[in-house]
């Protein structure tokens, strides 16, 4: 796991521990025995304690939603001046990419898209690493934003079933030392 999906994770437990006490603790003192003419007092002070489990609870959840946004893989935000675009295009049973040489340490754009049924446009590292994966849908340009920090020879795996060929829409892509 990298440490961003590392610090995502911990903060959104950490969310969800708060949340689950919070319940707990509302849980007990509806739960707890009282004395019958302390009840409207009670109702009065738990709605009040709902209201502000639930206040902090959205709260911390918009907080965490707008800190990690920029985290998020995918879409346009990985967006950069010079990058390079690369438009990929899936057909059973084979993958049209171009231009299938880029640069190292400049990002690229993937624009992806594919001519009949979805395809999954994978690519793999010589260590059989995905780097990043997204669909190939009809009629739909997905976008995706990678930059290869190691020139060398990538490989581009079809990760969605797609008929009886499947196992045969591999191909490479070509990374260039930085300019
Ligand atoms: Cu295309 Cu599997």
């Amino acid at each position: 796991m990298n440490p961003t999906a590392y610090v995502i994770t911990v903060a959104y437990g950490a969310v969800c521990f708060v949340a689950v006490i919070g319940l707990l603790v509302i849980w007990r003192s509806t739960h707890s025995e009282r004395p019958r003419e302390r009840d409207t007092a009670d109702t009065d002070r738990l709605v009040h304690g709902e209201k502000a489990w639930f206040a902090i609870a959205v709260a911390a959840l918009g907080v965490l939603l707008l800190a990690t946004l920029p985290f998020i893989p995918y879409g346009d935000n990985a967006a950069a001046v010079g990058q390079q675009t690369v438009a990929v295009d899936g057909a059973q049973f084979a993958w049209t990419i171009a231009p299938r040489q880029v640069q190292a340490e400049v990002p690229v754009r993937f624009t992806v898209t594919a001519a009949d049924v979805n395809h999954g446009f994978a690519v793999y590292n010589d260590d059989n690493v995905m780097l990043f994966q997204i669909q190939a849908i009809p009629g739909h340009t997905s976008n995706i934003v990678y930059t290869f920090k190691e020139p060398g020879r990538y490989q581009v795996v079809c990760l969605e079933f797609c008929g009886l060929k499947h196992h045969e829409m591999l191909t490479t892509l070509t990374v260039d030392p930085p300019a």
